[in-house]
C-alpha cells in the first residue's frame, strides 16, 4: 500500500526577472513503512521538494503543478489549521540542523512534553516526562538528559533527540533532510542505525535526503537521484547502487567513499550542476556528460522503465524504452 504518491510535482521560485523551476515534474510513490533515499548534489533541489512535500514552503517558492497524495488525502488543497493536525501525529520531518528543531532557551525534555500534550490533551504532566525519557531512550539518551538544555548535549546527541522529537507523536511518514551532514562519520553511523531499528519497531515510511549516495545504500530501500530539479533515476538501492544506468548517478557513486565496500578510486564529476535560472536545453546533464551523443543537447529524456527491471526507471537517451544496454 502506498503511504504517498507524488505526481508531476513542480516548484518555482519567483523572485527574478522569471521563475526558477528547482523542482520539475517530480513523480514517485512511498509504500508504507519504506524509506525512499534522494541523492543529488547541492542546489539539485532535494530542500525545494522536502519543503514542497510537507507544505512548509515559504515565497517565493511556489508549488505550481502537481500532487501530493498522502494517506489518500490531497495534501495540497488542504488549508494551515488541516497540515497542523497532520504534523507531527502523521507526518514529521527532521531537518539538517537539530538547533531548528530544538529551542535553545527550553530544557530537552519540556520541548517533548509539550509536543507529546499539544497532541494528547488526555495526557499528564508527569506521564509526559516519563515518555519524554523513552523516547529519549530510543535514541540511545541516558532518562536523566531531559533535563538538559541543548546546548549542555554534543551536536550527534541533539541530532538524535530532534529525531526522537520527530518520532514522538508515532507518525506513519518522516521525512528527512541531511539529517546526519552535521555530524562525523561515527555518529553518521549511529544514526542511520538507529533509522533503521526505528523503522523496523515502529513501521514508519521514511524520505531520506542526502547529497551522500553512498550512505544511502545501507540505508534505503529505494533511491531516487535528483538533478537539477528532476528525478533523473529512481530504482531499488541495490539495483541502483551496483548497476546505476545514468551517467550522473554513476558519476556521484564514485564521487563518494563507501561506507562498508572496498575503496573505489574516486572521481568526482567534472563540470558543476546547471544554473537554473538558465537551464540548458534538452538532457540537463548533457555539458556535463561523457557518453552525450547527437540530440542529447535537444530531446529532454523522459523517465523509462529499463526492460525487465520494473522497479528501475531512468531519463536518459542511451536508454530508449525497453532497451537495456550495460
Ligand atoms: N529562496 C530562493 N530563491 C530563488 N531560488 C532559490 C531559492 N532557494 C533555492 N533556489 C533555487 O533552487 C535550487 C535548488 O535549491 P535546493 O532545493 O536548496 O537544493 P538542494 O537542497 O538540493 O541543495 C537552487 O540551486 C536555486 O537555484
Ligand atoms: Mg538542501
Amino acid at each position: 500500500m502506498s503511504v504517498l504518491t507524488v505526481e508531476g510535482l513542480t516548484v518555482d521560485y519567483v523572485s527574478g526577472e522569471r521563475p526558477v523551476r528547482a523542482c520539475d515534474d517530480v513523480t514517485f510513490e512511498l509504500r508504507q513503512g519504506e524509506i525512499l533515499g534522494v541523492a543529488g548534489e547541492s542546489g539539485s533541489g532535494k530542500s525545494t521538494l522536502i519543503t514542497a512535500l510537507t507544505r512548509l514552503q515559504r515565497p517565493p517558492a511556489v508549488t505550481t503543478a502537481g500532487r501530493i497524495e498522502f494517506r489518500g488525502t490531497d495534501l495540497v488543497s488542504l488549508n494551515a489549521d488541516e497540515l497542523r493536525k497532520l504534523r507531527w501525529t502523521s507526518l514529521a520531518i527532521v531537518l539538517q540542523s537539530a538547533m531548528d528543531a530544538l529551542n535553545p532557551v527550553m530544557r530537552v525534555g519540556a520541548q517533548f512534553v509539550d509536543v507529546l500534550r499539544s497532541h494528547d490533551k488526555t495526557l499528564g504532566n508527569k506521564d509526559a516526562w516519563a515518555k519524554a525519557a523513552d523516547l529519549l531512550g530510543m535514541v540511545g539518551i541516558s532518562a536523566d538528559r531531559v533535563r538538559s538544555y541543548p546546548h549542555e548535549l554534543s551536536g550527534g546527541m541533539r541530532q538524535r533527540a530532534s529525531i526522537a522529537l520527530a518520532l514522538a507523536c508515532g507518525p506513519e511518514l518522516v521525512v528527512m533532510d541531511e539529517p546526519t551532514t552535521a555530524v562525523d562519520v561515527v555518529m553518521q553511523r549511529q544514526i542511520l542505525a538507529q533509522v533503521l531499528r526505528l523503522r523496523r519497531e515502529l513501521g514508519f515510511a521514511v524520505v531520506f535526503v542526502t547529497h551522500d549516495l553512498s550512505l544511502l545504500l545501507e540505508l534505503a530501500d529505494r533511491i531516487a537521484i535528483m538533478y537539477g530539479g528532476r528525478i533523473v533515476e529512481i530504482g531499488t538501492a541495490e539495483s541502483l547502487y551496483t548497476k546505476p544506468r545514468h551517467p550522473y548517478t554513476r558519476g556521484l557513486r564514485d564521487s563518494f567513499p563507501p561506507l562498508r565496500s572496498p575503496l573505489r578510486k574516486l572521481t568526482g564529476i567534472p563540470g558543476s550542476p546547471p544554473d537554473l535560472r538558465n537551464p540548458p536545453p534538452g538532457c540537463p546533464f548533457h555539458p556535463r556528460c561523457a557518453d552525450r551523443f547527437d540530440g542529447c543537447d535537444e530531446q529532454r529524456p523522459e523517465l523509462l522503465t529499463i526492460e525487465d527491471h520494473a522497479d528501475h526507471t531512468v531519463a536518459c537517451r542511451l536508454y530508449p524504452s525497453g532497451d537495456d544496454q550495460l
